[in-house]
C-alpha cells in the first residue's frame, strides 16, 4: 500500500487525474472503475479541463461505477447515474453506451450483482479503480462487516451513511437505505486501485484502512491486501496516522527511484 500526502484537496486531485491521463494515455481502451461522492469531484473536474483543453480522449474508455441506490430511478438527480452524468459523462467525449451504473431499479435487485461481475468479466476486468472511503471505513456500499469475499450485491447502509447521505435528500424526500455495490472481492479484482480521501473526517477511516488491523470492521482495510494500491490524501485526512512521516519520506524515496527507473511502472494491465 503507498501513501501519499498532499498539502491540499487541490494538488491531491491534480495528482490523481496525472494517473488516470497516464493510464487512459497507455490503453486508450483502459476500462476503469468509477466512485461518486463529494471525494471524487475534483478529479473529474481535471478530467473534463483536460479533455476540453488538452485534448484527453475517453472515447475507447469503458466505466463500471461501484454502486447505485436501490429504488432511484437513473434520472433522479440523486441517483448515482444523474452524478456521473452530471459531473462527469456529459463533459466528455465518451460513449455513454461504454458506462456500466448498477441498475438500481432492476425488477430483481438481486439478480443485478451477478450481472454486473459478469460484465466485468466480459470487459476484460478494471485496470484501474477510483475509491473514496466513508466515514466509517467503508469502499462502495460495503459497510462494516461487509465480507472480505463479497462480490457484487445488494447492500443494507448503516445508520451513519444514511446520515452522512441525507444531505443529498429533501426532509421529506424517499432516501434509500439499499443499494447495489461492487463487493470488496470485486474490488481487490481490480489491477490497480487509486483511493482517494481529503477533509478531517476522515482521518479515523484512514489511519483504520493503513494502520488498522485487517477486519471487515474497517473493510477499506481489505486494500491492505491489494499489492497495487495507491492511497491519496491530504494532510487533515492523514493527521492520525501514526508513520505519516514515514510515508513522505517513502514517497520522496520513490519518486527518486521512478523517475531513474522505471517512470511507467504505475499504468496497469
Ligand atoms: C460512492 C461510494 C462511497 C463513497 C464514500 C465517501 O460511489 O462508493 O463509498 O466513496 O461514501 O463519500 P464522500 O466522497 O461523499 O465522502
Amino acid at each position: 500500500m503507498e501513501v501519499l500526502i498532499f498539502p491540499d484537496a487541490q494538488s491531491l486531485a491534480s495528482k490523481s487525474a496525472d494517473l488516470v491521463e497516464s493510464q487512459i494515455k497507455a490503453f486508450p481502451d483502459s476500462v476503469i472503475g468509477l466512485a461518486t461522492g463529494s471525494t471524487p469531484l475534483g478529479l473529474y473536474r481535471e478530467l473534463i479541463d483536460r479533455h476540453s483543453n488538452y485534448g484527453l480522449s475517453f472515447k475507447l474508455v469503458k466505466t463500471f461505477n461501484l454502486d447505485e441506490y436501490v429504488g432511484v430511478p437513473g434520472d433522479h438527480p440523486q441517483s448515482y447515474r444523474n452524478f456521473m452524468d452530471e459531473n462527469l459523462f456529459n463533459n466528455i467525449d465518451i460513449d455513454k453506451t461504454n458506462t456500466e451504473v448498477p441498475d438500481g431499479m432492476a425488477e430483481n435487485p438481486l439478480k443485478v450483482g451477478p450481472a454486473y461481475e459478469k460484465m466485468i468479466e466480459d470487459a476484460g476486468g478494471i485496470d484501474l479503480q477510483i475509491l473514496g472511503v466513508g466515514t466509517d471505513g467503508h469502499i462502495g456500499f460495503n459497510e462494516p462487516t461487509s465480507s472480505l469475499g463479497s462480490i457484487t450485491r445488494v447492500k443494507t447502509l448503516t445508520m451513519q451513511t444514511i446520515e452522512d447521505n441525507s444531505r443529498f435528500f429533501k426532509p421529506d424526500e424517499f432516501q434509500p437505505k439499499l443499494a447495489i455495490t461492487m463487493g470488496i472481492q470485486t474490488i481487490l479484482n481490480a489491477r490497480r486501485i487509486l483511493l482517494l480521501a481529503h477533509g478531517e473526517n476522515k482521518a479515523d477511516a484512514v489511519r483504520d484502512m493503513v494502520e488498522g488491523p485487517l477486519s471487515s470492521f474497517c473493510p477499506a482495510s481489505a486494500l491492505q491486501l491489494h499489492q497495487r494500491t495507491t492511497i491519496l490524501i491530504d494532510e487533515s485526512a492523514a493527521s492520525k496516522l501514526t508513520l505519516k512521516g514515514y510515508y513522505k519520506f517513502v514517497g520522496e524515496m520513490q519518486d527518486d527511484l521512478v523517475r531513474k527507473h522505471r517512470p511507467s511502472d504505475w499504468i496497469s494491465r
